[in-house]
């Protein structure tokens, strides 16, 4: 009820700022601190005019100048809500159609916006633009997330002229924001070296960050990034913008500093080889893109981004996840039950909640036994697996743990059935030689035959054996020779493949609404909020060595909350057990190890690790993040997860460097906490046979203190992780 009248108060308040300055129309878009301004001239032009702090006095919108512009703008529209090409526009633009008559001009103009709160909360306002000439129209709408400060911004497009309309961009958004200089942070990389940042100052001209892969669209770059204004971006000071668009296929990101020195931000579909082809009275929805603006540095934003997605995106953000041994690494495609069994109880004997059996389990023309063949033949591997899935579940159900399940559906291999019979149902040019992706082809998730096939995979799977209590879902090939047998129009491929895949995973979130699901896609492949809709969590990288997960997670970490963020104990690297554990805790954790070959202390501490993250795991998945020392600049990395009621914090140290002496040679400032409290801080995780650098007796001190003198985890070449926790002393 509290929440009704406060939204709805909000609501009354901007309705009423809606109506400002004389001629003029001022449509504000708001969160707690956040405001975003549209302007609407005599001529029903609308432009953007604000995006940053949210004024006090709402009435004052209407007295926003005409822009924070420096000089002439010679069409006025340099700074238009959605910039239409054609017509008067010299820059990049929003949306670019040919209509049904052949005019590839386009002009939008205001018709009206309605402002509604939603039944979670966040308001929702409705920009309906229309173009004079043609009965073309296209909507904006922004849902303004309050307390998070978050901002999700779409479009529709819809027109009722006599033949198809074609679309040759049609981005989600268009911000304009003025500022002296612009840092862009973008993040690139490739198979098992994700998410590195690179920070580069924008000039004049445009930057376009894009992906043309089509599946794993993000192996090379994702479509997420910040951009710091004035200065290059901060931890926890200055301007930031984090933007990142929610969609699992080919993307652009333009980024254009206009002739006035203006940033023009354009985020959206990749217009390559995409011009789309839209019937008359049917609606295109682009996707969302999302962004928050912070004026607390990068730490702001990101804890902004990771409430919002705990609590309005990803599926049981706020609830629970589940520890797992993972068998990809300990055999690969050398199993039998006899194995798997003997892995079930040694998942038990670790205490991990799962068991994953990953790849290599089906096949039975081509068996599974190398990443050759059998994808698309989704029943068991007989000679592996001679009494199928049901028993392997019970068995491990009775071996104390659940069990969970490796897929990779939308992917089909030249030597498999499926194949065999179902030729037309892969994507691949009629005319030209095939060409792989790790030895594999993609299907055509255009066509509903093939959608329905691949719930049918999912959806058949568990009703045989509805325990089963989690998938994950591989995708590891790209799509090469673009090409549909049956789709009418070739160039609307890359997006219908993407909102087939969606529709696959509507219907199975709808049927499974709380079955746990890992996103894959061989690591960071496919990491975005588009994808994150259905997936319970993500795999960032199968980069499992701890030193390097130090620098990926870290990375994700802007974006992505740590509840959604798989962290595996894997042999990769050659830290101890103890790195390893403590970095993968800063996520979810899991394993993929040989758990028999574990020395006694090895298995001790992992064991326990398993119970302390039993218990503090909710500070972490749910508490904020602040990234103390950057593993870029300094020795030792350091992160803490400090809680809402500010009563604990799980606070994390690695040592990154190995020069002589490297170490945390002074205290390191925690955040986050309440200065009037007191602390005790503990160490964790402390290896079997030694002792603690820490005495937690005399390590009581006021949050005032610990933020402003800070203390040293003692981080040293001997002391290479640190976790400490850090709990109030009522
Ligand atoms: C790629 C994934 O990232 C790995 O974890 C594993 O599942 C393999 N695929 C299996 O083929």
């Amino acid at each position: 009820m509290k929440l009704f009248f406060s939204t709805f108060f909000v609501f009354l308040l901007l309705t009423l700022t809606t109506k400002a300055a004389p001629g003029d129309t001022h449509i504000v878009i708001q969160t707690r601190q956040t405001a975003l301004v549209i302007r609407v001239d005599k001529e029903q032009t609308p432009t953007m005019v604000h995006l940053g702090i949210r004024l006090k006095n709402g009435t004052e919108y209407g007295a926003i100048p005409g822009n924070g512009k420096r000089g002439e703008d010679y069409t006025g529209i340099y700074n238009s809500v959605y910039t239409p090409a054609g017509g008067r526009n010299l820059l990049e633009p929003a949306i670019q159609v040919t209509h049904a008559d052949g005019n590839a001009s386009l002009d939008l103009k205001y018709v009206r916006h309605e402002t509604s709160p939603e039944a979670n909360g966040a308001i929702l306002t409705k920009v309906y633009l229309k173009d004079p000439q043609y009965p073309f129209d296209v909507t904006l709408y922004y849902k303004a997330y309050q307390n998070e400060d978050v901002i999700e911004q779409w479009s529709t497009i819809r027109h009722t002229e006599k033949k198809a309309v074609t679309l040759h961009k049609y981005a989600s958004a268009n911000l304009y924001i003025p500022a002296q200089n612009y840092y862009l942070t973008h993040f690139h990389g490739d198979w098992a070296s994700e998410m590195n940042p690179s920070e580069t100052m924008l000039t004049e001209g445009i930057k376009v960050l894009d992906s043309k892969l089509g599946t794993r669209a993000d192996l090379f770059q994702p479509p997420s990034f910040l951009v710091a204004l004035n200065q290059p971006a901060e931890e926890e000071q200055g301007e930031v913008i984090a933007g990142t668009l929610a969609w699992s296929g080919n993307y652009q990101l333009a980024f254009e500093v206009d002739p006035l020195h203006n940033l023009r931000i354009i985020p959206g579909i990749n217009p390559y080889a995409s011009a789309y082809t839209l019937a008359p009275d049917t609606e295109f929805t682009t996707p969302a893109f999302i962004y928050t603006y912070s004026t607390t540095g990068k730490g702001g934003a990101s804890r902004s981004l990771h409430r919002w997605a705990r609590k309005y995106r990803i599926p049981q953000g706020q609830g629970n996840r589940l520890t797992l041994l993972n068998n990809w690494e300990a055999t690969y495609f050398d199993f039998n039950e006899e194995k798997l069994s003997a892995l079930f109880k040694d998942a038990d004997k670790l205490g991990v909640d799962l068991f994953l059996l990953d790849d290599g389990w089906f096949g039975r023309k081509y068996p599974r036994n190398n990443d050759h063949t059998s994808l698309g033949d989704w029943q068991e591997n007989p000679k592996k697996l001679p009494h199928g899935l049901g028993y392997l579940v019970k068995d491990a159900e009775s071996a104390g743990v659940k069990f969970g399940i490796w897929l990779e559906p939308e992917m089909v291999s030249p030597k498999s059935e499926l194949y065999e019979k179902h030729p037309d149902w892969v994507i691949k040019q009629p005319n030209r030689a095939e060409y792989y992706f790790r030895n594999q082809l993609v299907l055509d998730l255009t066509n509903p035959k093939v959608q329905a096939f691949v719930y049918d995979v999912v959806d058949e799977l568990m009703t045989k054996n509805p325990t089963v209590s989690y998938i994950k879902w591989d995708c590891n090939a790209v799509i090469y020779n673009a090409y549909s047998a049956t789709l009418a129009d070739q160039s609307n491929l890359y997006v219908n493949y993407v909102q087939g895949l969606y529709k696959v995973l509507d219907r199975l979130r709808t049927k499974y609404p709380t079955l746990p699901m890992m996103l894959c896609s061989g690591g960071g492949g496919r990491v975005d909020y588009g994808a994150l809709k259905y997936f319970t969590e993500y795999w960032p990288s199968d980069n499992t060595d701890g030193l390097e997960r130090v620098f990926i997670q870290w990375n994700y970490s802007y974006f992505f909350p740590s509840i959604a963020t798989c962290n595996h104990v894997t042999d990769w690297g050659k830290q101890s057990i103890k790195f390893r554990t403590d970095v993968a805790m800063m996520g979810k954790i899991g394993y993929d190890i040989v758990v028999s070959k574990l020395s006694e202390p090895e298995l001790q501490f992992s064991q326990e690790a398993l119970k302390t993250y039993d218990r503090i795991k909710t500070t972490i998945w749910q508490g904020d993040l602040y990234r103390l020392a950057s593993p870029y600049t300094n020795d030792v990395a350091s992160l803490a997860y400090v809680n809402d009621a500010k009563d604990e914090a799980i606070w994390f140290s690695y040592l990154v460097k190995n020069r002589y002496k490297a170490g945390s040679v002074a205290p390191i400032k925690l955040q986050g906490l309440n200065p009037d409290k007191r602390y005790k801080v503990q160490e964790l995780n402390v290896y079997p046979g030694t002792r603690s650098a820490i005495n937690a007796d005399s390590s009581v001190y006021s949050g005032n203190y610990l933020m402003t003198i800070g203390f040293n985890p003692q981080v040293s070449a001997r002391r290479e992780s640190v976790v400490l926790d850090v709990t109030e002393v009522k």
